[in-house]
């Protein structure tokens, strides 16, 4: 008996150093974490129970049965995040480069399994060469059998994708698949195809940081959520990120205590609109006013700028955030802006977050470029996304809401439960100049037809006289009157249709 006992303890100590102490190195002078340093700065202290340590490929091509690395590349456990269950994978580079094997693919699958039994997230931390070369058909079916299970796990259980590394080939579509895609700046790289394959199809020099880094995926394609500075901060982030969650859209998301008191009230948000209504100004500082201590995560901060989405806590509960930036484009709404914002309301219906709306939009944006990409049907995910969402929705127009923009951002036609503006609001068809140029085109005193056009539209008046609006708010008690409502929302209940499942313009 002892014997066995030595050998497991042996087998145990091998499997912690992977592919051994010369590939730790080199995984540390690149800057990265091992896979099981990483898991420590992500759970809580001693909190990870690791499963399937004892491993092996079963692989005999290649003489790969002479190249065994016990657990085979990835380490898969659960573990807690601020005492809530969490199930993780964390890929290890230094065995195999992380590539997915059959039996890889298979210790992933059971974690998937079992976090969908109990309705807890699951994390993966990504770090690989991609499909198992020696391995074949094997591993590409490997990679499918982790695909079915993230869809099977969508809008059931949240599912993180943080990476750390190379992700390349069919081993993207597992991240893009999940709710959040998060990359470390420098050390992690998506692409569908690498350089090399690149450059022999198309003839293009690009570097693997130029085609698939944080910077491009961050700003430019909108696959990656965020992107943080090293390992240790995206861990560290990652934690406080995954404590706004619900652990399933069976629950509620966790209540965080705060001595920011419900009645607040901010005298200075009341000046924060410009006096001149064409001058932009920050939304994230009407935010941050609101929410309890100033405290707003924002999601994917560098992409499609003009809209803010993110999520903050009112009372210690999780909301979701949702708006305009007058900054950016004015504020307008666009292709990038629409799906940007349209993908993350639905996650928060799917996870019974509150969605809170703070309006300021002129209207979507013109132009041959918006049109021929289709403007129209990426306009209609958003408007799709809010209509359908069933989730506590609080609006609140701060000044624009123009055209069919303001249809769209949670309006109460489209079930919004609180609809308010700030006396600063301003809801009609379009701006007075558009207007004018239209209904007035015969008239010869423009200037008076447009300051007509703007004493009647450029206030909430006609919207709250016909119940579009449920108020009109001074800026300052904006907190106060969110939470009071959301206190009333708490059993908020509408049915839902049956149906085998919508079909949500894509
Ligand atoms: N299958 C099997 N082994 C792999 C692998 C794969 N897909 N990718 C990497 N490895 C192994 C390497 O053979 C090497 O093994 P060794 O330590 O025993 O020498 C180890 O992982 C590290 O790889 P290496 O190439 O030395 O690391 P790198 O940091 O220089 O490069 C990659 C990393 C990912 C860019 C490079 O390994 C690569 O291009 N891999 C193949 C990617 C690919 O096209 N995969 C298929 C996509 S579905």
């Amino acid at each position: 008996e002892e014997e066995i006992l030595g050998k497991i303890q042996d087998l145990r100590a091998k499997a912690y150093l992977g592919g051994g102490l010369d590939r730790i190195n080199t995984q540390h002078k690149k800057g990265k974490l091992t896979a099981r340093e990483r898991i420590d700065l992500l759970l809580d202290p001693c909190s990870f129970n690791e499963y399937d340590t004892f491993v092996e490929h079963q692989c005999t091509d290649f003489d790969m049965d002479k190249h065994k690395i016990i657990g085979d590349g990835v380490v898969t456990g659960h573990g807690t995040i601020n005492g809530r269950t969490i199930f993780v994978f964390s890929q290890d580079f230094t065995a195999f480069g992380g590539s997915l094997s059959k039996m890889h693919a298979q210790k992933l699958c059971k974690i998937m399994d079992m976090a969908m039994k109990v309705g807890a997230p699951v994390i993966g931390l990504n770090d690989s060469g991609g499909a198992r070369i020696q391995e074949g058909v094997d591993s590409l079916g490997g990679y499918a059998d982790i695909f079915q299970r993230n869809v099977l796990s969508s809008g059931v259980i949240p599912q993180i994708s943080l990476i750390m590394g190379p992700c390349a080939g069919g081993a993207v579509y597992s991240p893009a698949l999940t709710d959040f895609t998060f990359m470390v700046r420098d050390t992690s790289y998506l692409f569908v195809t690498g350089p090399e394959v690149v450059k022999a199809v198309t003839n293009e020099d690009v570097t693997q940081e130029e085609l698939g880094g944080a910077n491009p995926h961050t700003v430019k394609s909108g696959v990656a959520h965020y992107a943080f500075e090293n390992d240790i901060e995206a861990l560290q982030r990652v934690r406080d990120f995954v404590d706004f969650l619900p652990l399933s859209n069976r629950e509620k998301a966790p209540i965080r205590y705060t001595d920011d008191p419900p009645t607040r009230e901010d005298p200075a948000l009341n000046h924060i609109i410009p006096v001149d209504s064409t001058k932009a100004y920050d939304m994230r500082d009407v935010i941050t006013r609101i929410v309890d201590d100033g405290n707003f995560f924002e999601i994917m901060p560098d992409y499609a700028k003009n809209i803010i989405i993110g999520f903050s806590r009112l009372e210690g509960q999780t909301v979701s955030i949702v708006g305009n930036q007058p900054m950016v484009s004015s504020g307008v709404l666009d292709i990038n802006s629409s799906v940007k914002a349209a993908r993350f309301v639905r996650f928060c219906d799917a996870f019974n977050i509150p969605i809170i709306t703070l309006v300021d939009v002129p209207g979507f944006l013109p132009g041959t470029a918006q049109e021929h990409n289709g403007i129209i049907r990426h306009g209609a995910k958003l408007l799709y996304a809010y209509a359908e969402a069933t989730v506590p929705k609080i609006t609140v127009i701060t000044r624009k809401a123009y055209g069919g923009a303001y249809d769209v951002m949670s309006s109460k036609h489209l079930r919004g439960d609180f609809n308010y503006a700030w006396p600063t609001g301003e809801i009609a068809v379009m701006g007075a100049k558009g207007a004018v140029e239209i209904i007035f085109r015969h008239v010869s005193d423009r200037t008076q037809a447009e300051k007509e056009y703007i004493d009647k539209f450029a206030n909430p008046l006609p919207a709250a006289q016909r119940g579009f609006l449920d108020d009109i708010i001074l800026p300052a008690v904006t907190r106060k009157r969110i939470i009071q409502d959301l206190r009333v929302l708490k059993s908020k209940e509408l049915p839902i249709i049956q149906k085998k499942h919508d079909n949500c313009p894509l």
